[in-house]
């Protein structure tokens, strides 16, 4: 895993996150509403939720506001980060109008921001523009609706990579290792993926098999 990568879980279970949690290659957890209301977690216990992602080894946690207007964001954006230390969490917006007000404010006060549910290019400009620690579209959603959900995590890449800013696509909605392939392919800084797919990440039949073959090798050595 270089610096330049984030490998992100995308979940607000507790269980499925402990499964996976501490590995090297995983730098945070990704939260949102639905994930929490899957998962029966209260907006009351949020906030320790993410502290036992980050007690579990995450280096960074993100969750999501739940007001629609600029003024609503923010004071739920202050009450989240009340409780974490600098950049431990990132707040995640979506990108809206009054998303991006919020989120400029946020950027403009230091504070690492997501803007999620980016479904066009300009979605992903403007983040860059606001100087956004990250932009995430949905891949698997973009795709469900017909579109060429790669073609167009591809534009996004290239118009975030020409401002010149460091922001990075978070690439959510992830299904597959072959979309988790594809999207290491086009070069975006970051992806989130449902915990379910990282033992097909980590652990490779081949290796496993190898690794036996050596370690009854080992054994069997004088
Ligand atoms: O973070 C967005 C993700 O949770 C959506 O995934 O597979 O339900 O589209 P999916």
């Amino acid at each position: 895993m270089t610096a330049d990568f984030h490998l992100y879980l995308d979940s607000a279970d507790l269980g499925e996150l402990r499964a996976c949690l501490p590995h090297p290659v995983v730098h945070g957890v990704t939260t949102n509403p639905t994930l929490l209301r899957r998962a029966g977690v209260s907006r009351r216990e949020l906030p320790a939720l993410l502290h036992e992602c980050l007690a579990l080894g995450a280096r960074q946690v993100q969750a999501q506001v739940q007001a629609a207007d600029a003024q609503g964001m923010l004071d739920d954006a202050h009450r989240l980060l009340a409780d974490f230390g600098p950049g431990q969490l990132v707040v995640k917006i979506p990108a809206t109008r009054e998303g991006l007000r919020a989120g400029a404010q946020l950027g403009a006060a230091g504070h690492p921001v997501t803007y999620t549910a980016v479904y066009a290019p300009e979605q992903a400009h403007f983040a860059a523009t606001l100087g956004a620690a990250y932009a995430a579209p949905y891949l698997g959603r973009l795709e469900d609706s017909g579109i060429d959900g790669l073609a167009l995590v591809a534009h996004m890449q290239s118009l975030v990579v020409r401002t010149g800013a460091p922001t990075r696509l978070l690439v959510a909605s992830v299904r597959s290792r072959e979309a988790y392939l594809a999207l290491l392919a086009l070069g975006v800084g970051a992806v989130t993926i449902p915990p379910r797919l990282l033992p097909e990440l980590l652990d490779h039949p081949a290796t496993l098999e190898a690794e036996r073959g050596f370690l009854a090798d080992a054994q069997a050595l004088a």
